[in-house]
């Protein structure tokens, strides 16, 4: 229902805001310098985000609550930019046999948890029901290419802690010393929701030196957790398994501090029918523009007036794709920067971004009748039980073995799947209905390779829906001291400065309102929330404080 309202938005905006052109009859504006007369800093008042994802969603909402707080903003207005037709970047979902009375799954960004405050909060907000993953039983097993090294049937998510078969092979001592790493690292992580924060960060060694952080993200994980003394085994075989799931890397070549954000499941939670609307929410809150469909070409700076130039192409018609050039004040770039291929000119100072990597994550959703993973590819007797999560670990191929097919392998509840419609029922068959509806699994699977029909018909004998997938899910993330700038000229930031530190949902909107508060107090000498240097956090004894909502 919101998707519809969202077009009318946009359908509205671009009649009343854009240059405007007829397609018949007028010839189009041939450049970009058209829409430009020069206009004056003072009466152009509006801030363009690139990218409507976690970051750029949550950057026009940050600058709403803003809008809420200080008067003068009162004009600021806000474009979005997207380049594909949703709202929602790299969190996405499909249904079942693309029908939309199947609960949705989500294809990427599935999961945040209860440290992820914004997320939370704006999920309780914005009425949003949670699914939660904590309580979902099942079993979970670290397959290694050529045999299960450790299956626990306490849960999915983190409950397998403390089991006796994880006493028994690790010890008891790696998973309380990880226990407390990760405890740590969150306790940290919370007081970027704090008063503290009402002054921005301006680079990332800043934020990192404030956490006392350059020890977890110069070293890798294994090496980390190696020098804190937590048993080898654990480290290579489980905290893999969760490093793996999460962000396909080995723990000998992801920094500590996504290892560890890895391994912190407490709350595990989604938004019933997918995380996309938290974004959309955002959007429709800020009352900004937004333009689907819509790529942004290049970004130019003039240095008399100081003001940018965002440059588009939209949508293709049979008139093909309509440009339009637009002045702003400002600038929030929240998409990665290589992968948008965006021109960028600026005469002054102009920042460079280092080139960052993505991993390429291969999403196959499937569905099917068979209610576990076939037990003899997993080298288990035949009537033998498959964990429902199947994580993995490299170790054994580290050492020389097989590696595994896939990093993850998941059961993700059950739908019933629908009577198909059958055209000219025979009359002996009567009972057609219920003889043709019948349960089917639905299984997630990530991987490095794509996994091609036939794998899938030996793991689960017959598929049913299938659903492929291949996208940049998140950044190769090595030990590093040094990160992209965030603010890459006077009047341009840059969200995604936060994700080689830490890749999320979460973290993208935390770096959102970084930026925002940047923006706005070298922009308008305001910020998120009103306050004076030094003056303590009023509510800052309230215990869910969250900055940027509570003030
Ligand atoms: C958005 O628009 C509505 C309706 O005009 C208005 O009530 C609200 O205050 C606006 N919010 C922001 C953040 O601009
Ligand atoms: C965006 O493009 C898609 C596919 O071409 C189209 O179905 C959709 O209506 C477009 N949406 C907007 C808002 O232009
Ligand atoms: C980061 O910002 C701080 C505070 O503004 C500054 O002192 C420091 O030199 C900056 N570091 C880098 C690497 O730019």
């Amino acid at each position: 229902m919101y998707a519809i309202q969202i077009l009318a938005l946009v359908g509205a905006a671009q009649a009343l805001q854009l240059p405007s052109w007829l397609p018949f009859g007028h010839s189009k504006p041939t450049d970009s310098q058209a829409s430009l007369a020069l206009p004056s800093p003072e009466s152009v008042n509006r801030i363009a985000v690139i990218g409507a994802g976690a970051g750029g969603s949550s950057a026009a909402f940050w600058i709403a609550k803003a809008k809420e707080r200080f008067p003068e903003l009162a004009d600021v207005q806000i474009d979005v930019y997207e380049k594909t037709d949703k709202i929602g970047g790299r969190s996405t979902v499909v249904y079942p046999y693309d029908d939309l009375s199947y609960e949705p799954v989500e294809q990427g960004a599935s999961i945040f948890v209860k440290a992820n405050k914004n997320l939370w909060r704006a999920t309780e907000e914005f009425g949003l029901q949670k699914t939660d993953f904590e309580d979902e039983d099942g079993s979970m097993g670290v397959w290694d290419g050529e045999q299960f090294v450790m299956i626990t049937s306490g849960g999915r998510f983190g409950r397998w802690w403390d089991t006796a078969k994880v006493l028994w092979r690790y010890g008891w001592n790696a998973p309380t010393k990880t226990q407390a790493l990760v405890t740590n690292m969150i306790n940290k992580f919370l007081s970027l929701y704090s008063w503290e924060y009402s002054s921005p960060f301006h680079n990332m060694t800043e934020v990192i030196n404030d956490m006392e952080w350059t020890p977890y993200v110069s070293q890798t994980t294994s090496e980390f957790f190696d020098l804190q003394g937590v048993y080898k085994l654990w480290t290579r075989e489980m905290i893999e398994g969760a490093t793996r799931v999460n962000y396909g890397q080995d723990v000998d070549k992801i920094h500590a501090l996504e290892g560890l954000c890895s391994l912190a499941a407490n709350g595990a939670s989604s938004v019933k029918g997918g995380n996309y609307q938290l974004f959309e929410e955002f959007v429709k809150r800020s009352n900004a523009t937004v333009r689907l469909n819509t790529t942004v070409t290049e970004i130019s700076r003039d240095d008399k007036s100081s003001l940018w130039t965002v440059s588009s192409e939209s949508g293709s018609s049979i008139f093909g794709p309509s440009r339009t050039s637009q002045s702003y004040r400002a600038i929030i770039f929240a998409a990665p920067f290589h992968q948008a291929n965006i021109k960028l000119s600026s005469p002054s100072a102009l920042l460079e971004i280092p080139q960052q990597p993505y991993v390429n994550l291969h999403v196959t959703l499937l569905s099917t009748t068979s209610p576990q993973a076939n037990p003899e590819y997993f080298g288990l007797a035949g009537d033998a039980s498959v964990p429902s999560m199947v994580l993995t670990s490299y170790e054994n191929a580290r050492n020389g073995g097989k590696e595994p097919e896939f990093n993850s392998l998941s059961y993700h509840g059950k739908i019933v799947k629908k009577a198909k419609e059958v055209e000219e029922p025979a009359p002996e068959t009567e009972n057609v209905e219920t003889e043709n509806q019948k349960e089917e699994w639905v299984v997630k699977i990530f991987s490095k390779v794509e996994v091609g029909d036939a794998w899938l018909r030996n793991i689960f004998g017959e598929v049913g829906w299938v659903n492929r997938r291949v996208f940049q899910a998140y950044p190769v993330l090595p030990p590093t001291t040094s990160f992209p700038p965030i603010k890459l000229a006077q009047g341009l930031y840059y969200v995604n400065a936060f994700e080689p530190l830490i890749s999320t949902m979460e973290t993208e909107t935390i770096s959102a309102r970084n930026v925002v508060q940047l923006l706005l107090s070298e922009t308008y000498n305001a910020g998120i929330c009103k306050h004076t240097e030094g003056e303590e956090g009023p509510q800052e004894q309230k215990e869910d404080f969250i900055y940027g909502w509570d003030c």
